[in-house]
């Protein structure tokens, strides 16, 4: 019988409430078959997914992975394509980061039209590493969920205090963070599990390597998902793979 993403069970995210094992996207921009990586986000819906991970920056050549050539992809306009339109469980995060030029409010309407959406269902604020404080970009982030341009907000690459500090000026539904055996400082999962926010760790898979992927020395892809989900209730997988077969082997893992 083939498992399904409900196998690990639900959690909330914001409220609304997803499998527990979701789906990341970035990897997806890394296939030169355009066909192949819509096949792999239906595949994922087909097997339960209801909670996306994608971004504007996500997209080849050029951006996160750098890898392709020819016409660029975008992962959300290829989440669009495979999805939309979007049946009413699905929730969609995305993320803007605080270094570029361009203004928050462009980064937003950018990722709403590459998704073709109204509404942003879950914006993280993703922070360079040793950021000060994120009042300012935050803030903004806050207005434009005020305008309804967004419906919850989450934040990335963060420490506690950074945390304590986004509470004070909007509702958190989420955070990302590295996590996985290679992580396992649990200092903001616990803080999330205590303030019931959910934690969604990124990098599970790839632990220290990131970018590059899982190295090919690594072969307890399945233990790795388990372990992080069993790190507690409020913990949401988004392992990403441009491939069928490495998603259907992922979504097992919710059973383990
Ligand atoms: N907030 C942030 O700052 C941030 C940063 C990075 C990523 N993210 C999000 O988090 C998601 C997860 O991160 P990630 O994709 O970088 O890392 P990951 O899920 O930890 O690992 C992905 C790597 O593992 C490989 N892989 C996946 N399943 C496999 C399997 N069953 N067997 C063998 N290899 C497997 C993938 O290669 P194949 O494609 O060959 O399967 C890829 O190299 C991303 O897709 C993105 O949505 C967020």
């Amino acid at each position: 019988m083939t498992t399904t993403a409900d196998a690990a069970g639900t959690a909330p995210l914001g409220d609304r409430v997803v499998n527990r094992m979701g789906f990341g996207t970035m990897r997806i921009t890394a296939n030169p078959d355009r066909d192949l990586a819509i096949r792999v986000v239906r595949r994922a819906y087909e097997l339960g997914v209801n909670h996306f991970d994608t971004a504007a920056f996500y997209v080849s050549p050029g951006g996160t992975l750098g890898v392709g050539t020819g016409e660029k992809r975008y992962a959300a306009e290829l989440l669009r394509a495979a999805l939309s339109p979007y049946p009413s469980e699905i929730v969609i995060a995305t993320k803007v980061g605080t270094r570029g030029q361009k203004p928050l409010r462009e980064r937003i309407e950018a990722n709403l039209q590459l998704l073709g959406v109204d509404r942003l269902d879950v914006v993280n604020l993703r922070l360079a590493d040793n950021a000060g404080s994120l009042a300012e970009p935050f803030a903004e982030l806050a207005r434009l969920r005020d305008e309804g341009l967004i419906r919850d907000l989450g934040i990335s690459n963060v420490t506690v205090a950074q945390l304590d500090e986004a509470q004070t000026i909007a509702p958190v539904v989420c955070v990302q963070n590295a996590f996985g055996v290679d992580y396992p400082d649990r200092t903001l999962l616990d803080a999330c599990g205590q303030r019931q926010i959910a934690f969604v760790p990124f990098f599970s898979l790839a632990g220290t390597d990131r970018e590059k992927g899982t190295p090919a020395t690594v072969r307890d892809h399945q233990q790795r998902l388990a372990w992080t989900l069993h790190q507690g209730p409020h913990v949401l997988a988004i392992p990403g793979t441009g491939s069928v077969e490495h998603l259907e082997q992922n979504i097992a893992a919710g059973a383990m």
